[in-house]
């Protein structure tokens, strides 16, 4: 499969496994058989409350001679209960010890947002810190701190503008290798793609295909289904795939990293065959007219009355 390259050479599968939404008593075997399919490349999240799970079918197939330490790419993020330099490591090292592993190959800041700890689902005002009161900066001073001790063999953020990664990156002693955000054919991110292109920083793209399965809280009412559009459709037909593996590959061959979520070995399988799909200059553009500059997940969560953080200065629009 193809890779993307990071510093000191290591290689991170341009597809992985997501597991936000995946239950704890379905995850542990999509991972087993995910792993055993061939996937390398696993991403978690403290908050998913799932990584126990994932540790122990990760421990198992290490055990089994399924796959190697070594072979695996493990990313995980740290929450929002724990910004500040010296929260990091202790986070860190919790997500570590669900995943019984010894270091993470990335571990993300989750959201450019802050609760005050130990609030770890904010909904009201003074449950949240603002980024003046709590810089992202100090942060990533834990962050850079897990690299040096060995936990993380790199770092990055998730929810990232091209305004907060310019301010990081003046603050930076090590530099944010990954960028991950909601990238798909409805919210196509043109701008965020060459931005990260031409200051060496990866993209990953979290919902590719829509994220249908969020619950009833996280959905807009009457928003439109990804996996059901007509232009979509017609041009998987035309080339026998899915229309999730078009996606994927469009996604994939726009120099992205992927992460599609599924807990059915059906799809599992399809999603990580999808790497074998080569699409022409035609069929990525066809795709990329179906744009409605439209985001699944808008953060509006976080946008409670009074608080720190409004949608417009969560995403910088
Ligand atoms: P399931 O886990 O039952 O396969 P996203 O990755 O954008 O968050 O989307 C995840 C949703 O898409 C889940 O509901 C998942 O269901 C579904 N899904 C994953 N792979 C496919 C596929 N190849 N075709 C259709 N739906 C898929």
């Amino acid at each position: 499969m193809q890779t993307l390259s990071f510093p000191n050479n290591r290689q991170m599968p341009i597809l992985g496994l997501g597991t936000w939404k995946s239950d704890k008593g379905e995850v542990y075997t999509a991972v087993k058989e995910a792993l055993k399919m061939g996937y390398r490349h696993l991403d978690c999240a403290f908050i998913y409350g799932n990584e126990k799970e994932i540790g122990q079918a990760i421990s198992e197939s290490i055990a089994e001679g399924v796959v190697t330490r070594e072979e695996l790419w493990v990313t995980s993020k740290l929450w929002n209960n724990s910004h500040g330099k010296d929260n990091v490591i202790p986070a860190l090292q919790k997500s570590l010890e669900n995943l019984q592993l010894d270091y993470l190959d990335l571990y993300l800041i989750h959201w450019p947002v802050a609760f005050k700890p130990p609030v770890f689902s904010a909904m009201r005002a003074q449950q949240f810190t603002s980024l003046a009161d709590q810089p992202i900066a100090d942060t990533w001073l834990g962050m850079e701190e897990a690299v040096e001790k060995g936990l993380a063999h790199n770092i990055g953020v998730c929810n990232f503008s091209i305004k907060k990664l310019d301010d990081l990156l003046q603050h930076s002693k090590i530099m944010p290798s990954l960028n991950q955000v909601e990238l798909n054919p409805y919210f196509q991110q043109d701008a965020l793609v060459e931005y990260c292109q031409q200051n060496n920083i990866h993209l990953m793209a979290y919902s590719p295909l829509g994220s249908s399965d969020r619950p009833a809280g996280l959905k807009a009412k009457d928003e439109p289904v990804l996996l059901d559009d007509a232009v979509l459709k017609d041009l998987a037909a035309q080339k026998k795939i899915s229309v999730a593996q078009l996606i994927l590959a469009w996604i994939r061959q726009r120099g992205v990293s992927v992460i599609p979520k599924s807990v059915n070995p059906d799809r599992l399988k399809q999603n990580f065959e999808s790497v074998n799909i080569i699409l022409s200059s035609e069929e990525m553009n066809m795709i990329k007219s179906v744009n409605k500059n439209r985001r699944y997940v808008d953060g509006s969560f976080f946008a409670v009355p009074d608080g720190p953080y409004t949608i417009e200065n969560l995403w910088d629009e």
